[in-house]
């Protein structure tokens, strides 16, 4: 008697391909070089991914399967260096720390540069009015001391606990280009800068404080904030950044701090 032919559906999975985890996504990116054209464009990739995956790694598998033009920045691929925010799905993430199963794979993933910083190709924005707003703040410990202490400055727990949050800034400027205040006028300090002036501000450690709320009492300071609360949300670290502007804001009030 012929042995019967399993049609290829009936036929037992090959081991390991039982379960194969791999779903089809799109992605759906955001494309500018000022070398070719003027305009942005969107532009679809396929790809076969596990969903457990992250966005990051999507992002790689494009440029180095299928258009090594891709322009993306990215360094630790864990949520330290803060180079990879990106509005992913309309918004603001780091795209190592974005699972592609919690941003709804059935739907093309759009991902775009972050807001309110000049695009310098593909999802690569000039963060260097972002960093010089940094700058401005003076983000380092300042002291008036004339014979600097042979040993380090002491602290008590609670004095260090007033500005813990604030010590988790990577300066991903996932804040500052989720801030419509920002996105209307780019002299505007932005969240981050506050954010990182605010760490020193309420070091029990430092005397610049009055100088950099001076510097956030400008025209282009802390007043601008409108509490819209974009920034808090945008935060991949968790930091309560609009409680941290309003603490910046009340010290300027009341100069205690
Ligand atoms: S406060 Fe949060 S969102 Fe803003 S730059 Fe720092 S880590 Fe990024
Ligand atoms: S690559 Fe460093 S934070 Fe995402």
């Amino acid at each position: 008697m012929a042995t019967p032919v399993l049609d290829k559906a009936d036929a037992a999975p090959e081991p390991g391909f039982a379960d194969s985890p791999y779903i089809t996504v799109t992605f759906r990116v955001r494309r500018f070089n000022p070398e070719v054209s003027a305009e942005a464009t969107w532009e679809d990739f396929q790809l076969e991914i596990d969903p457990k995956e992250r966005v990051l790694d999507g992002l790689h598998k494009i440029k180095w399967e299928l258009d090594g033009s891709l322009t993306f920045r990215r360094s630790c691929a864990h949520g330290i260096c803060g180079s990879d925010a990106m509005r992913i799905n309309g918004k603001n993430r780091l795209a190592c720390k974005t699972l592609i199963k919690d941003i709804n794979p059935a739907k093309p993933i759009t991902i775009e540069p972050i807001k309110g910083l000049t695009v310098l190709k593909d999802l690569v924005v000039d963060m260097e009015p972002f960093f010089q707003a940094y700058r401005d703040v003076m983000p380092f410990l300042i002291t008036n001391d004339t014979n600097e202490p042979t040993r380090e400055r002491l602290q008590s727990a609670e004095d260090r606990a007033r500005f813990d949050d604030t010590t988790k800034c990577i300066l991903c400027a996932a804040c500052t280009s989720s801030c419509p205040v920002f996105w209307n006028d780019g002299q505007y300090f932005g969240p981050a800068a506050i954010v990182n002036a605010h760490r020193f501000i309420f070091d029990s450690r430092d005397e610049a404080g009055e100088q950099r709320l001076e510097i956030l009492n400008d025209r282009d300071g802390v007043w601008r904030c409108r509490t819209t609360f974009n920034c808090t949300d945008a935060c991949p670290r968790g930091i309560e950044v609009t409680k941290a502007i309003q603490e910046v804001k009340r010290a300027l009030i009341t100069r205690r701090f």
